[in-house]
């Protein structure tokens, strides 16, 4: 039998209730196509910090380095929030990003025919919405050096070299070859060298592929567009905080950021995790969406694994737990047939996949 060690990071506030639904559809999804997970927990952001005075331990990393993927739930929360920026667990999750060289940042966005009145947006407006936001992730603002913090004024670098560019918009032609072969490139051009760089090196690697249509967009534009007419996006490719930002919104325009998924790929380890936070407002009631964690879990197999069969099987079980009115209270409008704990939609998902 397939063996498979993941190392999983529950993290903080939402983080593991989420991460135990993935869990337990994963281990039907395992039965069910003969294949073994093997889990090793590790502890990351607050959760790190508490008991290690550090976000990301070497034990962590070790941990995830020795593994096939990296299942992630969420960090961060209030009772960090004033440690100095190193020791935020939002750096372990940058350092751990970083240290797996995970530049590449896949976040789908497509809209459920069933959830279609959970968004607020127009049905019209939304309807047929199937976007893949590919993300820069280790670059940019997040990472680039000088930055400092001083008394009366601070500053961060924005900063890209041209193979750094190249790398994630090969990854961005590549996925819109098995789409709808169209690459929106979104950037601040009119304003920002960066962005100039990344216009030139897509062009250059847009010649190796024909078939795509590229076009630029600028970003205060593209976040326009997104709530005006979402469905004339294939394929978003840009930059790490324009990804982050628009992907927030890309998520709302499906209805709920508890259903985005995301993958982080570029070296030997990936990491999937939902594209949302630790939501500690909500943590404990029982009341967070495990969807887009769950579906994560379903990108892990499919790309991490090569399980695709496995990974299909979770998406349409969601799919029909959807279609059949089980909602959480994000996405439980006026169609709910019944409001379903964080526990009990991954309970039902799971039992659908048994039965499927
Ligand atoms: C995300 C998150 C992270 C990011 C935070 C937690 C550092 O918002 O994955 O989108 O900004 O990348
Ligand atoms: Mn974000």
């Amino acid at each position: 039998m397939k063996s498979y060690n993941i190392c999983v990071i529950k993290g903080d506030g939402i983080g593991p209730e989420i991460a135990d639904e993935a869990i337990k559809v994963l281990d039907s999804v395992s039965a069910k196509f003969n294949f073994e997970l093997n889990y090793e927990y590790y502890l990351m952001g607050g959760a790190a910090i508490d008991v290690f005075g550090e976000p990301l331990p070497d034990e962590t990393l070790n941990g995830a380095r020795k593994s096939d993927a990296v299942l992630f739930g969420a960090i961060g929360g209030e009772k960090w929030d004033n440690l100095p920026r190193h020791l935020r667990p939002e750096s372990g999750l940058l350092k751990l990003r970083k240290s797996l060289n995970a530049y590449a940042n896949l976040r789908p966005a497509m809209i459920y025919d069933e959830l279609i009145n959970a968004s607020t947006l127009k049905a019209e407006v939304i309807k047929g919405v199937d976007i893949l936001v590919v993300r820069e992730l280790t670059g940019g603002l997040y990472f680039g050096q000088p930055r400092e913090k001083l008394e009366d004024r601070a500053y961060n670098t924005m900063t890209y070299t041209v193979s750094e560019i190249e790398r994630i918009a090969k990854i961005a032609f590549e996925a819109a070859m098995k789409r709808r072969k169209k690459v929106c490139m979104v950037d601040k051009a009119n304003v920002l060298e960066t962005s100039q760089l990344w216009r030139e090196v897509t062009a250059k690697v847009a010649q190796n592929y024909p078939d795509v249509t590229l076009e630029y967009m600028y970003v205060d534009n593209a976040a326009m567009q997104l709530v005006r007419y979402p469905t004339g996006f294939d394929v978003i490719l840009t930059e790490n905080l324009f990804g982050d930002i628009l992907s927030d919104e890309a998520s709302m325009v499906c209805g709920s950021i508890g259903l985005l998924p995301s993958a982080s790929m570029g070296g030997d380890v990936g990491i999937y995790e939902p594209i949302h936070g630790s939501a500690p407002d909500i943590a404990g009631q029982g009341i967070a969406n495990p969807i887009a964690m769950i579906l994560s879990a379903a990108m892990m197999l499919r790309y991490a694994l090569g399980e695709n069969e496995a990974a299909n099987c979770i998406e349409n079980a969601i799919k029909a737990v959807l279609k059949d009115g089980y909602r959480t209270k994000d996405i439980a409008k006026f169609d709910a047939v019944e409001i379903c704990t964080t526990s009990e939609i991954g309970s039902i998902i799971s039992d659908y996949i048994k039965k499927q």
